[in-house]
């Protein structure tokens, strides 16, 4: 299950422009399985209405302090049931409001009770943003320990183009999923992982390459976030989205890729390489594009070195096997060959797995179990699978000390 699901988020929000984009956010947050209570500002109510929100979370949106609530008393009830406070769009006069511990609303009153972590999405003109009021507001919140999203650089209501506007719903998403699964089982460690398909230069406008488009291995960095991991994400030519809440390195070639590798899985506690990358490379790229002879053409190809394999066993070191014949056969020696602790083996000729499906069937091969097959599944959910399997090795042991 995602770090979303059932968990109780207590969406903030203000009076500004960018407050339709929270009801996006509600519904998907809704639908991922969280269960979102809204509480707007009264200038949030004039941008957008409890209804809009109620409708798409089937849950309250209050604006009151003074709402009744038989019972109990609304903003220490709201307070305590959330695993999160979120308060998106966050205006400049709300987030000065949190700096300086007014309680004078009811989103007020409840960031002031809450002991569940808070996080802040800025949107506003440039130069609200800039101004040094509002750095030293959001300098204040940091240092309690508030998660802020920084704001995007782009056109503004106003027609200003300058930093202030709020992110995307996904990436907002990411940052929310990234707070909610801070405390989990890979909190502390640094996992990198590999996505994507490197690309050989022939010449300046082709090249050999393959038909990853990075959805396994982004599906596995965004559960390494979810577990509470620094995630190093070095991608490789891809289609899919590219997810949000981690250091991205790009590394397009395998020469590319196996030095971004070393570099960082000098200080980090696993590796997990679902890239595709080229065993062979052209042993020379042209300086020019190549132009037809009216006959064959002869290309030589070199081996690349085995990125996987050559990287020392101190971290706990994940592969893939992409396969369309005798899969467990060259899974197991590829366990063996790159002293891998886990091989993921997968048969990528079938239509509902490999390259470019959402879904994936895969066969896990590890050191000291017998391997273990799982049914078709969404690469999300492989994700989190390998992910459990790479928390425990780390927590038996293995990794630095192997
Ligand atoms: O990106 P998608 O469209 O979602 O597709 C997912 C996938 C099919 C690419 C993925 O599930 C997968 O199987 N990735 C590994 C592809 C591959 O290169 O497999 P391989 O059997 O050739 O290599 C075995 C392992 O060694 C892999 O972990 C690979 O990253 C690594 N390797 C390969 C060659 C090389 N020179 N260095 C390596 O480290």
């Amino acid at each position: 299950m995602s770090v979303l699901g059932g968990k109780n988020i207590l969406l903030g929000v203000c009076g500004s422009i960018a407050a339709f984009k929270a009801v996006a956010l509600a519904s998907q947050l809704n639908q991922a399985g969280a269960a979102v209570t809204t509480i707007l500002t009264k200038d949030a109510a004039r941008f957008v209405t409890p209804l809009s929100f109620t409708s798409v979370t089937q849950r309250p949106a209050y604006i009151d302090l003074y709402t009744p609530d038989p019972g109990r008393i609304l903003h220490i009830a709201l307070a305590e049931e959330a695993d999160l406070l979120a308060v998106v769009p966050a205006t400049a006069h709300t987030l000065g409001r949190m700096a300086q511990g007014l309680a004078d609303d009811l989103l007020t009153c409840t960031v002031l009770s809450t002991q569940a972590p808070v996080l802040v999405a800025p949107a506003m003109d440039g130069g609200m943003f800039t101004n040094p009021a509002t750095q030293q507001n959001l300098a204040t919140l940091r240092e309690r320990g508030v998660h802020v999203v920084e704001p995007l650089a782009g056109r503004l209501a106003s027609g200003l183009v300058a930093q202030g506007r709020l992110p995307e719903v996904d990436a907002l998403i990411a940052e929310m999923r990234a707070v909610l699964g801070s405390g989990g089982p890979l909190a502390g460690k640094t996992v990198v992982v590999t996505a994507g398909g490197t690309q050989e230069p022939l010449d300046p406008v082709r090249y050999i390459g393959n038909r990853s488009s990075g959805k396994m291995g982004f599906a596995l960095a965004e559960a390494a976030r979810d577990y509470g991991a620094r995630v190093i994400l070095i991608t490789g030519a891809t289609t899919a989205p590219p997810p949000h809440g981690m250091e991205t390195v790009s590394a397009t070639t395998a020469a590319a890729m196996q030095a971004a590798v070393n570099e960082h899985t000098a200080q980090a506690d696993a590796l997990i390489m679902a890239a595709a990358v080229a065993d062979y490379r052209p042993q020379t790229a042209q300086g020019q594009k190549t132009k037809r002879t009216g006959d064959s053409l002869a290309l030589t190809l070199v081996e690349n070195e085995d990125i996987l394999a050559q990287v020392p066993h101190t971290l706990v070191k994940v592969g893939f096997a992409a396969e369309t014949e005798h899969m467990i056969e060259h899974a197991e020696s590829k366990l063996t060959r790159k002293s891998a602790d886990l091989i993921v083996a997968n048969d990528v000729s079938r239509a509902d797995s490999g390259f470019g499906t959402d879904t994936n069937q895969v066969v896990i091969l590890s050191r000291d179990r017998p391997p273990e097959s799982l049914p078709v599944l969404a690469k999300t959910e492989v994700a989190e699978t390998i992910l459990q399997r790479v928390a425990a090795l780390l927590r038996h042991g293995a990794g630095r000390s192997c």
